[in-house]
């Protein structure tokens, strides 16, 4: 008895150090969640800080390991234009700096075809995982703060 006690004690402490040991780190910061790029996306969004005027949208390019602000992240967006059409003119990219940032003035995106209002984001840094996601700003909003958090590759 005293025997079989003992080897379930040494199978049990087993299973615990290798479940401890398998278990992936956790992020510190919850990475965000991916969403459809959708057919409207076009490569090569120029550099400007405004796609319209009436929201603003600024956050941090962030990693989920650390928390930490990436440098030379590259962010884009795109949306459609108030008359509810994907242009040119609701492109933007930026590049992050020291701290992460982004920000930028634009236009409210009204609903899409049945779909509520959104902007498509992209995000990639060397070193992780490129994003794809969409923002859904709350109508009325007249600044939105979206951290952009990515998973190391
Ligand atoms: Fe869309």
């Amino acid at each position: 008895m005293e025997m079989a006690r003992s080897a379930l004690l040494l199978v049990t402490t087993a299973l615990v150090l290798t479940l401890t040991a398998s278990a992936p780190a956790q992020p510190k910061c919850a990475p965000t969640a991916p969403d459809i790029e959708g057919p409207f996306y076009k490569p090569g969004a120029p550099l400007r800080e405004a796609t319209g005027k009436g929201l603003v949208v600024s956050g941090v390019v962030k990693s989920a390991a650390t928390c930490e602000p990436i440098k030379g992240a590259r962010i884009e967006w795109w949306q459609a234009n108030p008359r509810g059409e994907y242009d040119d003119a609701h492109r933007g990219s930026q590049v992050t700096g020291e701290s992460g940032a982004y920000r930028f003035d634009t236009d409210s995106p009204p609903p899409y075809y049945g779909r509520p209002s959104h902007i498509h984001f992209k995000a990639s840094a060397p070193g992780y995982r490129p994003l794809t996601t969409q923002l859904y700003p709350k109508g009325g909003q007249r600044a939105v703060a979206f951290d952009l958090v990515l998973v190391k590759e």
